[in-house]
């Protein structure tokens, strides 16, 4: 971890107001106030003005792949993060395809109960609870299985806070001649997805997460081929991303009531995205609040689930500290009587916690989140937070 190492050129982030405390969650997550601020307008979904707000979300988001995005288009969907999953899923998988999903953690398991429900095949490659994929196992699993059409992976597995290798996976993907779709609902707008360098026929994320907006609103961006081909997939009226998006083009207006006030908030929110230096200026703030927050943390003893490799700049899980004094419900409330919100975790082996690195924060947020952390400590009167044996012995496991 080089924290020091970086520069202080990104603007300015201000504390929340009115003494709320930050949210280290990944999403919803601290928003600025001006985008707050844009919630106090209402719009007429049918009017113009809405409408054009409508094209230019549409627009933004898709500069966001990069070069290579003329291939592509970008359509919103009502709903949380799940929904624009699910909407994905339906949508651009053929009633008769067959997918290999790569699950390694909570957001990865939901992706094979999404395609049980909505009745698409699919066959797992189940890594537990935070071993990477890896493009060789997936060149395995396609030479194995000549009748899966599709592969479906999790950029930032959330749950854990791994960064997903998806240019080996994207590779192995298409080197099978199969198609690749992509759950960076953690991840876009903070580590670059450009269409140009990783193949992939849709990536999808939602308002709330690294472009720092509120919840309300998903969007799918996908070849535009594929939208055209999608058509008649979906197992769902208001999640077909193909009608969505028909109508999109023809009228402008999304088909159902649209989160009006999140849309002018997350319009804010772009606003802020570009002038922090768009996906590079973003990732670059997020990384330098992981490495403040984790060299920190170890400096007290806490250790990482994760090796230095494969820690995303969203979410960082640590262990639970081996002293029998630790208790995390009482941890949690110390840091939030301190101003800091953080996060249980969500592995089944070993006890953790989970603190994010996203939203409304830089590096100085994040020394005073490990200083809350010692003093936390201090009053559960825990002099090292070093975890148990068997934690760090989970760790090996992973690869360098
Ligand atoms: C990778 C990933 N996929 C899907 C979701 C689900 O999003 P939501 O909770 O907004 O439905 C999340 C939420 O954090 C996520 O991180």
């Amino acid at each position: 971890m080089k924290a020091d190492m970086q520069n202080d050129a990104a603007p300015a982030i201000e504390k929340p107001r009115s003494g709320e405390p930050y949210l280290l969650t990944p999403g919803p997550l601290t928003t600025a106030y001006s985008v707050k601020e844009k919630m106090l307008r209402d719009w007429g979904s049918w009017d113009s003005d809405f409408r054009a707000m409508t094209a230019r979300l549409r627009a933004e988001l898709l500069l966001l792949v990069g070069k290579g995005s003329e291939d592509f288009d970008c359509v919103p969907m009502q709903g949380s993060g799940t929904f624009v999953v699910e909407a994905m899923l339906g949508s651009l998988l053929p009633r008769h395809s067959k997918t290999l999903v790569l699950i390694n953690g909570a957001y990865g398991q939901r992706i094979a109960k999404t395609m049980d429900y909505i009745g698409r095949d699919h066959v797992d490659i189940d890594k537990g609870d935070y071993l990477p994929p890896r493009g060789q196992e997936v060149a395995e699993a396609l030479a194995a299985d000549p009748a899966i059409t599709h592969v479906v992976v999790v950029h930032c597995e959330t749950s854990s806070g791994i960064l997903n290798p998806i240019r080996e996976i994207s590779e192995a993907t298409y080197a099978a001649g199969r198609k690749l779709l992509i759950d960076s609902m953690s991840a876009f707008g903070a580590i670059d997805v450009g269409a140009d360098d990783i193949r992939y026929e849709a990536i999808v994320s939602s308002a709330n997460k690294c472009i720092e907006g509120v919840p309300g609103f998903g969007f799918v961006i996908a070849r535009k081929s594929e939208l055209v081909a999608a058509k008649g997939n979906a197992h769902s009226l208001s999640l077909d991303v193909h009608d969505q998006w028909a109508n999109m083009e023809s009228t402008g207006q999304w088909r159902f009531t649209p989160p009006t006030h999140v849309v002018a908030a997350f319009m804010e929110a772009m606003r802020l995205h570009t002038q922090e230096g768009g996906i590079a200026g973003r990732g670059a703030r997020y990384v330098r609040n992981r490495d403040v927050l984790v060299d920190g943390m170890r400096e007290l003893g806490f250790e990482t689930l994760l090796r230095d490799r494969w820690l995303s700049p969203i979410i960082v899980t640590f262990f639970n500290p081996a002293d029998d004094r630790f208790e995390f419900s009482r941890f949690y409330e110390l840091m939030k009587q301190q101003g800091f919100i953080i996060y249980p975790g969500k592995l089944t082996v070993v006890d953790s916690f989970r603190i994010g690195c996203i939203g409304q924060m830089d590096h100085h947020t994040m020394g005073a989140v490990v200083a809350a952390a010692k003093s936390s400590l201090d009053a559960m009167g825990i002099v090292s937070a070093k975890p148990p044996p068997a934690a760090l012995s989970e760790r090996e496991k992973l690869a360098a």
